[in-house]
Order: structure tokens, then C-alpha cells, then sequence
């Protein structure tokens, strides 16, 4: 057995074996798909009918199944371990789930499992098959099921990881209606680009992160594990292990913060993996296995839409195989060994059995956040333990705020000086009346407050997320000049984009006399109090030129605090966030786009949460027959979040006067502007300058987000796309 294990130099180089691949060059590969045929199929189900009933719950047996498999099976995966152990993936297609039924096709799938390795535990349930769905129990096995949202499967797109043991095999029992795409990515050709690009992370990640148990520790274990290094090598191969939620939880448990090395390291990584061409995607069918070589494969999927009927919902089996002495996974060294064999209490053997007390859940000293609950359940019924193995992680930094932190305003408010305003108005009075269209940061030079915006930047993207400018003379300078000053200024932060299907990029925000109730008509053109909501950019700034009689106050709520407090008290309804909703475009629609787009509330991506939220336009959206509807559960958790958000204790309100400036970043905070009552004079009225901008220091921010904002890259995204979407531009 080969125990020894490189790090540092004698590592450094780059691998060529058969499982270093590009997604691209996989999907025209031969040798790792491999089809039933129909007489195949015909002896599986003959097999599987003589041994395995089509009743009770296949997930909770921790027995071997006996039965007689077709004489040609063992050859059959003989050929599936040798793909696994080399190109690190097989997959299967044709196991005939319709003949057999779900259940039977369950006990079969892990029977041949079992001939493969040994079938391990993957959670404090003890399961060795464990359903993988999105909401609820939807497998129609459990009779707890009405306890529904216990167990944390979401519609969420999940980032490449590997998972906690030698092989892990998925079958596909139903698939989802749209999205849903397993997308694997080569370990070795993330470790290669890494070398060649930026080898200054590699030692950060040979170092290693000690993993959080996220509550699956067995009596007198820790919470968090030893560090386990991202890369090593055994022999001939790179072994690689990274699941960044577990990481990230560990160094909240810890209360250690990553540092910004590993920050950088562990971003290179993802940026690296989700590069396009890098990871391959795949569909699954019912009938398809997968099966992957965790040392050598990371695997993630798309974010997807299921069927409004649950009992019809993406289903996939899981099983985590132990592969015993086979030379690929028998030589790891015993810190990864270790990590990965014992888990907790995950990873133990049917043959091991299960400790009586290991069946229960395990009482936590630190009560931060309820990981394994039990509900109450029934008497003679099994209790059901909710794991939020992939739910983000708690958020820290400075984003997340409660209102008493801004209670004393010289904290937040910055009073420009004399010296400073007259560097603005000369910039401003510099470029005239030219149009602003063409203006670009260098027409608008500021050498003096260039360090200001400066520090903007830093408090709107890394920190708190908001920033107020006061004491611009609006009033002297007239409509004109101010318009100037504020663009000039918004130029510094980042490009200006489009707030409306016209292309406008500084917007005037005024009561109009519309009524929101009418769905072509946006918020920002009412007086009516609005809520809780983001724009659909990075940075919105607000200019004040002139305030309401009354009201018209400016609402701010941190997005990041609402994720912290949701996810304590509720895990079912923060995993329900995660989930794509339906949002109206409110009739600002590009030829070719639906009249509405799919986006989760939350969106954990590279170790960030991005929140999106315009409560009014998901609901909206539930006009169009084709948008999906609204769950029970999805409902009651955007009332939990808007109930939170409402919460004086959490959000703060401050009064524009005119001459302020207010940026938010739209990621981490939500505004809300109350009702307001305004002058009988049409020239004393409410009236506040409007930018959209897109810094291109911005956070990197999940696909998804190209629906809303055409595309993802900083300095380019955001705004109104009613024009060519592809481009980004208007
Ligand atoms: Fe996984
Ligand atoms: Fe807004």
C-alpha cells in the first residue's frame, strides 16, 4: 500500500493520464457510456422481479439484498469500475425503471451497486440509499411525508465538490422539466490550468481546510474535521478533495475566518471550474446511472424547474461506494483516508452495523444554528432528520448589519467639503452641455476626490453596502449642472446602464400619478410606498433634488442579515429561497424572451450571497399561464423574508435631503421607499436622479443572473435588456 504522498514541489507538475480531460473533448470520448441493451433489460427485470418486492421504503434498508444477478453482470461493471478508475466517470443508460417499478429499481440499483464496493451510510439517518429530490418527501415512501420540507433538496444550482467517499453513483428515477444537468469537471485539468496560470495558490490549497461535520459528527467527535488538503498525489494520479460549503462552514463554526489567500485560492478554483468548455454537461434520463471517481471528478448541477406535481418531481438515488483494495482508491494516504471513510457518521458498512445511539441525533453544544432537527413524528414512526448538508453557509462580514449599527448617522453620513464640491462643479461646468451619453470618467477628472470614491467602492461592494454623499448645492447649480455632476461622479463607480426598455441611462424618479396595480407600470413612477427590493444592477445612486411634503423616506435592509436569520430559524424555508421563482419583466421584453425569467432569491456562488428580490414581480408573474406557480412553501418563506425585512430592529430608514447622494449595492442589500405626500406645486415636487451603474471590481455572480442582467461579466451587466440581449448592450 502506498501511504507516502507528495506535496509541494515534488507535486508540481502537470498530469496527462486518461483523467485529465476538458468537458469539451469528454463528450466525444468513447469507452466510458455504456448502453443495456434490450436483452440486458429483459434479465435485469427477470432478476429483480424474482428477488425484490415493489413496497415500503428502499432508503431506510440496511440489510443486503440476496438475489441472483444475470450471469453477464459481473463483466458488465467489471468494464464500469475500469472506466470509473481511469476517465473517473462512467454512465449508464437503459436500467428499465419503467417496467420495475421506482422501488424495485432502487433495491436493484444498490444490489449491483454492492457488487462493486461496499454501499456506505450518507447521513445521520443511516442511509445507504438516499433519495436526492427537491422539496418534501417525494419518493412516496415515508409517512412522515406530511411533515414536508424536512431534509434539504433544493432546486438550487449546486458548485462543483466531490463527495465524502471512494465512488458516489446517482440514478436517475425522474428528471426534472427543464434544467437539472449533471455537470462534472476533471480534477487533474483544473489542477493543470491552476499550474500554468497561477501557481501561487496551489500551496494554499496543498495546506488544506479543515471541513465542517454540519452536524453529522458521532458521539465524541469534533465538529469540524483535521485540515484536508484540495490536491495530493498518490502514485501516478492526482487526488483532489473540495466541497468549499463544508470548508466555509467549518471556518464559521471555528469562528477562524478564511484568509484572503485562501480566498484567492479557493475563487481561482471555481473560476477555473465553471470556465466554459471545462466542465462537462449532462442530462439525466430516468434509467441513467452515473457513477464518479471522487478523487478525480468534481461534480455540480444546474439549477432546475421541476413538474407542479410533486409526485412527478427530479428524483435521483444516491449511493456512496466504498471501492475496498482496488489499486485507484486503496493507496490514499491516511489523512484523506481518514476524512473521507469516516465521516461521522457517515461512511460505515452495513457489515459494521449501526450503533443504537448513532441512529439518534446528535445534541449539539453550539446552538448557533439547528442542523439536525427531529420532527415530531407520529408514534411507531421513524423520526426524520433534516440535514442541511448543501445549504450555504451562515454569512459574516460587514454586509450584515442590523439597523442599531447605523443608529448614530455621523457613522455612515460623509459631508463633502468646500474644496471637494468645487472640484465636482468643475468638472461638471468642464464638460457643458455636451451630451452625457459620451461622457467617460477620464472627461470627469476629480484628482482630490478620487480617494473618496475610493473608499465608496470598498463600503458598497466588500462592506456594509451603502454610502451617503451630502451636501451638494443642487439648488445653485439648477437641474442641468446636477444631472452632470451626478453622472460624472457614477462614472468613477463604474459604467452607467439602461434603467428602461428606451435606453435611458439617468432616470428621473417622481410621482407620475400612475398606480403600480398596473402591470406596466414601474414602482419608481408612484408615491405609493414600495418594498423590500433590489434593482436589476450592481449599484443603484440616488440623487436628491428635492424631497416630498411628507414621507418618502429611504428604507435599507441587509440581504445578508435576512439570509442569517432565516436560515436559524427556518432551514426548510432558506433552502425554499434558493429556488428558482418566477419574476415579471413587467412588459420590458426582448424579441425572443418570455414574458418572464426564472431566478432563486438567493444565490450562493463562489462563496458570496447574492440576493434579487422584487416581491411585486414574482407575484405579477403568476398571470402568465406558463410561468410555474407558487408553492405553499415558497409563499410562506417570501412572507417569512418580507416579515423580517419589516422588522425595525433589522432594516433603518433615512431621509434623503436634497444635494444627498445614495449608493446601495443591490447584491447585499434590499431599499424600500415609504409613501409620501407631496407639494400642491408642480416645481417644489419629490425628485430624485436615478444611475444604474456596473463597477467592474463588481463580485462574479452565477449564470442565472444573465437572464435579468443579459449577461454576467462586471462593468457590462445589468439594467434593462430590451434590446440585444447577446451583447449586453442597448
Ligand atoms: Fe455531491
Ligand atoms: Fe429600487
Amino acid at each position: 500500500m502506498n501511504q507516502t504522498w507528495s506535496r509541494g514541489a515534488a507535486l508540481r507538475t502537470p498530469f496527462h493520464d486518461d483523467s485529465c480531460w476538458r468537458g469539451d473533448d469528454l463528450a466525444v470520448r468513447s469507452g466510458w457510456r455504456f448502453e443495456l441493451s434490450e436483452s440486458m433489460r429483459t434479465d435485469l427485470v427477470r432478476a429483480a422481479c424474482e428477488a425484490f418486492s415493489d413496497e415500503g421504503d428502499p432508503t431506510v434498508e440496511r440489510e443486503h439484498l440476496p438475489w441472483t444477478p444475470p450471469e453477464w453482470l459481473d463483466d458488465w461493471l467489471k468494464a464500469i469500475v475500469q472506466s470509473i478508475s481511469t476517465i473517473g466517470v462512467a454512465w449508464a443508460t437503459g436500467l428499465p425503471v419503467d417496467q420495475l417499478g421506482e422501488r424495485r429499481s432502487a433495491r436493484l440499483y444498490r444490489a449491483m451497486g454492492e457488487r462493486m464496493g461496499q454501499a456506505l451510510t450518507q447521513n445521520s439517518r443511516c442511509e445507504f440509499l438516499s433519495p436526492v429530490f427537491n422539496e418534501g418527501v417525494r419518493f412516496g415512501y415515508d409517512s412522515t411525508s406530511a411533515s414536508q420540507g424536512r431534509g434539504y433538496r433544493s432546486q438550487a444550482q449546486l458548485n462543483h465538490h466531490v463527495d465524502p467517499t471512494d465512488v458516489v453513483a446517482l440514478l436517475c428515477i425522474r428528471k426534472a422539466r427543464s434544467g437539472g444537468l449533471s455537470s462534472i469537471v476533471s480534477a487533474a485539468a483544473v489542477w493543470n490550468a491552476m499550474l500554468a496560470e497561477c501557481p501561487e495558490h496551489l500551496p494554499v490549497l496543498e495546506a488544506g481546510f479543515p471541513y465542517d461535520r454540519k452536524g453529522e459528527e458521532g458521539p465524541g467527535e469534533r465538529p469540524v474535521t483535521e485540515p484536508i488538503p484540495v490536491f495530493g498525489r498518490s502514485g501516478q494520479r492526482l487526488d483532489c478533495r473540495y466541497a468549499r460549503s463544508y470548508i466555509i462552514g467549518a471556518a464559521g463554526r471555528l469562528d477562524q475566518p478564511l484568509s484572503a489567500a485562501q480566498i484567492a485560492a479557493l475563487d481561482a478554483f471555481d473560476a477555473i471550474a465553471s470556465r466554459p468548455g471545462m466542465a462537462f454537461r449532462m442530462p439525466f434520463e430516468p434509467g441513467d446511472i452515473q457513477w464518479l471517481d471522487n478523487l478525480s471528478v468534481l461534480h455540480g448541477r444546474t439549477a432546475f424547474e421541476d413538474d407542479p406535481d410533486p409526485s412527478r418531481g427530479r428524483m435521483l438515488l444516491r449511493l456512496w461506494l466504498q471501492m475496498g483494495d482496488h489499486p485507484r482508491w486503496a493507496g490514499l494516504p491516511s489523512a484523506m483516508r481518514w476524512a473521507y471513510a469516516r465521516f461521522g457518521l457517515l461512511g460505515r458498512r452495513a457489515d459494521e452495523g449501526i450503533p443504537d445511539q448513532w441512529a439518534q441525533p446528535v445534541e449539539r453544544s453550539d446552538a448557533r444554528e439547528p442542523i439536525v432537527r427531529v420532527d415530531p413524528a407520529p408514534a411507531g414512526v421513524r423520526p426524520r432528520l433534516e440535514m442541511a448538508s448543501e445549504l450555504p453557509p451562515e454569512l459574516t462580514g460587514e454586509a450584515c448589519w442590523t439597523a442599531a449599527q447605523w443608529a448614530d448617522p455621523t457613522t455612515w453620513v460623509e459631508l463633502l467639503s468646500p474644496a471637494e464640491i468645487n472640484e465636482i462643479e468643475h468638472a461638471a461646468r468642464a464638460w457643458g452641455d455636451r451630451d452625457l451619453l459620451t461622457l467617460r470618467a477620464e472627461h470627469f477628472p476629480l484628482p482630490q476626490f478620487r480617494s473618496r470614491i475610493e473608499r465608496a467602492g470598498h463600503h458598497l461592494l466588500e462592506g456594509r453596502g451603502f454610502v451617503l454623499w451630502r451636501g451638494l448645492p443642487v439648488a445653485r447649480w439648477g437641474r442641468t449642472l446636477s444631472q452632470v455632476a451626478f453622472y460624472g461622479l457614477g462614472q468613477h463607480l463604474g459604467p452607467a446602464r439602461p434603467q428602461n426598455a428606451q435606453g435611458q441611462l439617468l432616470g428621473e424618479v417622481r410621482d407620475l400619478g400612475l398606480k403600480s396595480s398596473d402591470p406596466s407600470v414601474r414602482i419608481y413612477q408612484t408615491a405609493e410606498r414600495q418594498s423590500f427590493h433590489t434593482d436589476s444592477c450592481d449599484v443603484v445612486g440616488l440623487l436628491c433634488l428635492a424631497q416630498a411634503r411628507q414621507g418618502g423616506e429611504s428604507a435599507l435592509v441587509s440581504s445578508q442579515t435576512l439570509w442569517n436569520e432565516i436560515r436559524r430559524a427556518r432551514p426548510d424555508l432558506a433552502a425554499a429561497l434558493l429556488e428558482p421563482l418566477a419574476t415579471d419583466r413587467r412588459g420590458e421584453v426582448a424579441p425572443g424572451e418570455r414574458s418572464f425569467f426564472m431566478i432563486p432569491v438567493f444565490n450562493w456562488h463562489q462563496g458570496r450571497m447574492s440576493a434579487i428580490y422584487h416581491r411585486p414581480y414574482i407575484e405579477s408573474a403568476q398571470r402568465f399561464p406558463d410561468a410555474p406557480r407558487l408553492s405553499a412553501r415558497q409563499i410562506e418563506a417570501l412572507d417569512l423574508l418580507d416579515q423580517r425585512a419589516h422588522d425595525p430592529a433589522i432594516h433603518f430608514l433615512m431621509r434623503l435631503e436634497p444635494g444627498d447622494i445614495q449608493w446601495v449595492h443591490n447584491h447585499t442589500l434590499f431599499h424600500d421607499r415609504m409613501a409620501f405626500e407631496d407639494w400642491p406645486e408642480l416645481e417644489r415636487r419629490r425628485h430624485l436622479l436615478r444611475l444604474w451603474l456596473a463597477p467592474f471590481e463588481a463580485r462574479p455572480l452565477p449564470d442565472v443572473f444573465a437572464e435579468r442582467y443579459g449577461c454576467v461579466e462586471p462593468g457590462r451587466r445589468g439594467g434593462v435588456m430590451a434590446g440585444d440581449r447577446s451583447s449586453g448592450q442597448v
